[in-house]
């Protein structure tokens, strides 16, 4: 093929800057600051201060040869990944930009977006398991992510152990020891350690520390430890920094913040997000354009709104503590049990504004609570500007068999509620109002 048109001879084309480190006098910046422009050039959209949303399904070359160079790079022949932006399932503008703001956040070298948090949850998994593998995970988890590993991804071989959040680095040798074996077994390996912490909906936190250090000793390396920061990143839990390789994301909640789309990503090493980049272009589930950049939006206050929500939360629950209807708060900060403060202190840096409330009674006085909140509204998810109140054991964990339910501790008395950034003392009137109905 000495004929063939040499690529690499073609010029980079023009699209979005991708500085490594934003520095401003020697100093680097901080995200709050990043998240106003960083990786993206006015320049090249006619000088428009907000990127325009691109709403495009594919992009003209500039030659037949950069054509090619680009595909080498969406294909993996060339390493890297695209240099250019070629058709819209596998790069664009919006999500580009987007990618690189929370790969800030995280302090990641990579990010990727999906249409959901569970789209990237399952490509994740989908992407470093094969028949015969193992995928050892924290319990309780979102029960979606739950039921993907035991219910689809049993149908193509692969297993799954589980352990509670809290094990401790003995327990933890154990568990992954048991994954070796059963792998081992099935002619596979342990393909993945999968975290949620805090976990949905009880908060119980895990060490992900002891995790890494347990991975290392009875594993190695080539096995990702993933972690879905969902409940309380990216401003009050860093978890790259105590050993996970990967973080994910429902940007549903308070990523995204406002309650008005559905949005996912991971965020880790390069080498980590690859083989997810490579799934992910063959598959789909790349956030939309218009989530994109309402998400590049929702970034520009994204600390601000935690902030606020996280403060609410503590207030609000200053007043729950102490109500005589009140059977106990699954709250991070006012954590009684030593072991999980022990593993907060090492490992967040807020409280959240998510937490579980157990109601004196069983599902009849958490509905009657639920139906007499006048400012908080009966939906799930959370993270939203506006607070939120749900019944996990009849809704988002309605499919978990009852004994799983309560061995994790969702019980019919516990309401999971997600502070918003209303004014705090309109909160505690409304939750003292919907208590005295109970
Ligand atoms: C902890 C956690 N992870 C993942 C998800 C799934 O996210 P999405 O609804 O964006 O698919 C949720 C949704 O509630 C969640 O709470």
């Amino acid at each position: 093929m000495t004929d063939a048109v040499d690529s690499t001879d073609q010029p980079t084309p023009r699209r979005n800057p991708k500085p490594k480190k934003a520095k401003l006098a020697g100093r680097e910046m901080k995200p709050s600051t990043l998240m106003m422009g960083h990786g993206y050039d006015p320049a090249l959209s006619e000088g428009s201060l907000k990127s325009p949303i691109f709403l495009t399904s594919t992009f003209a070359f500039e030659s037949a040869a950069a054509g090619k160079r680009h595909f080498e790079g969406i294909t993996g022949i060339r390493e890297g990944g695209a240099e250019g932006l070629v058709y819209s399932r596998f790069n664009a503008p919006n999500q580009e930009i987007l990618e690189d703001r929370l790969a800030i956040w995280d302090g990641a070298e990579d990010a990727l977006s999906f249409s959901s948090g569970m789209t990237a949850i399952c490509v994740l998994m989908l992407a470093y398991c094969s028949a015969g593998d193992v995928i050892v995970h924290s319990g309780p988890l979102y029960a979606a992510s739950e039921g993907f590993v035991a219910k689809v991804l049993s149908k193509f071989g692969i297993t799954y152990v589980d352990f509670p959040a809290g094990a401790t680095r003995e327990e933890l040798d154990a568990v992954l020891k048991k994954a070796k074996t059963q792998a081992d077994d099935q002619g596979g390996k342990v393909a993945m350690v999968y975290l949620e912490s805090p976990g949905n909906p009880t908060n119980a936190l895990v060490d992900v520390e002891a995790v890494r250090d347990a991975r290392d000793a009875v594993l190695d390396a080539s096995c990702p430890i993933a972690i879905d920061n969902t409940f309380l990143g990216p401003l009050w839990q860093r978890p790259l920094e105590h050993g996970a390789d990967i973080v994910a994301y429902s940007l549903t909640k308070y990523v995204g913040g406002h309650s008005d789309l559905v949005a996912g990503s991971i965020a880790g090493a390069k080498k980590w997000m690859d083989p997810v980049r490579a799934l992910r272009n063959t598959m789909g589930g790349i956030a939309d354009p218009n989530t994109a950049w309402m998400l590049c939006r929702s970034l520009e206050t994204v600390e601000l709104r935690m902030q606020r929500a996280g403060e609410n939360a503590a207030k609000v629950c200053e007043f729950l503590s102490q109500h005589p209807k009140v059977d106990g708060l699954g709250y991070l900060g006012m954590i009684k049990d030593a072991r999980q403060k022990d593993i907060y202190d090492r490992h967040c840096l807020g409280a959240g504004s998510t937490f579980s409330l157990f109601i004196k009674g069983g599902e009849e006085e958490s509905f009657r609570f639920l139906d007499n909140l006048k400012i908080a509204k009966l939906a799930v998810s959370l993270g939203g500007t506006e607070t939120l109140a749900s019944h996990p054991a009849s809704m988002t964990h309605l499919s978990v068999p009852h004994a799983r339910k309560q061995a994790l501790g969702i019980t019919d008395s516990l309401v999971r509620i997600s502070i918003g950034i209303e004014d705090p003392d309109d909160l505690i009137a409304d939750f003292e109002q919907a208590l005295e109905a109970v």
